[in-house]
């Protein structure tokens, strides 16, 4: 199964995920894709010998041209790992079930538009919640609405910040993140 990673950010999960399936025969991360050009999951990419490419928000919003990428790189599933646009309809009925994110909260609550990286964790602190953690979830056109395929938590206590939080969420990325995506891969298959 090929896999393509699409991230906006530094990109620590992109490496956590390359790292991940370097010794896996099954599985192989063949492409890295961002809408920013700065993006440190690109230096990842390259790091590791992985093809990438980057492209701007209309570009996406058509979807031709990371179509045809896709498709040259023999791509079977994708995995959103820090993608902070929404994906167009036409790249969801491509991949049906086949499109992973990674939100770093306890959804349904603390999803939706605007909602990413410390903006969720600032959002969780001020709620004063005693949990949240990490959703793995299939794509959907809305954000953050596809159905879950696992979830982990983190407990918060009084001292717990934004940072703290977005260290515990951090934690739980990089031990579950990859383990889940292969696990659902083995399922589907
Ligand atoms: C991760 O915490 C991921 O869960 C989150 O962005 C961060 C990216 O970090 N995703 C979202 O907020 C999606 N709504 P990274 O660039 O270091 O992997």
């Amino acid at each position: 199964m090929n896999i393509a990673l699409f991230a906006s950010g530094t990109g620590s999960n992109v490496y956590n995920v390359i790292q991940h399936f370097k010794s896996n025969d099954l599985i192989n991360v063949v492409a890295v894709l961002s809408n920013k050009a700065d993006a440190g999951a690109l230096n990842h990419a390259k790091n590791a010998g992985v093809p990438s490419l980057t492209f701007g928000i209309k570009e996406f919003a058509s979807a031709i041209k990371v179509e045809e990428f896709l498709a040259e790189k023999k791509v079977e599933l994708i995995v959103l790992a820090g993608f902070l646009l929404k994906v167009p309809k036409s790249l969801i009925d491509l991949y049906p079930n086949k499109i992973i994110n990674i939100h770093p909260a306890l959804l349904p609550n603390f999803g939706g538009k605007g909602m990413y990286g410390i903006n969720v964790h600032n959002a969780v602190i001020a709620a004063k919640e005693k949990k949240s953690g990490i959703t793995i979830h299939l794509v959907n056109e809305k954000y953050d609405d596809g159905a879950t395929i696992a979830q982990f938590e983190c407990d918060l206590n009084e001292h717990d910040t934004p940072q703290s939080l977005a260290q515990k969420v951090s934690v739980l990325e990089k031990s579950h993140f990859p383990k889940t995506i292969e696990a659902y891969i083995l399922k589907i298959k």
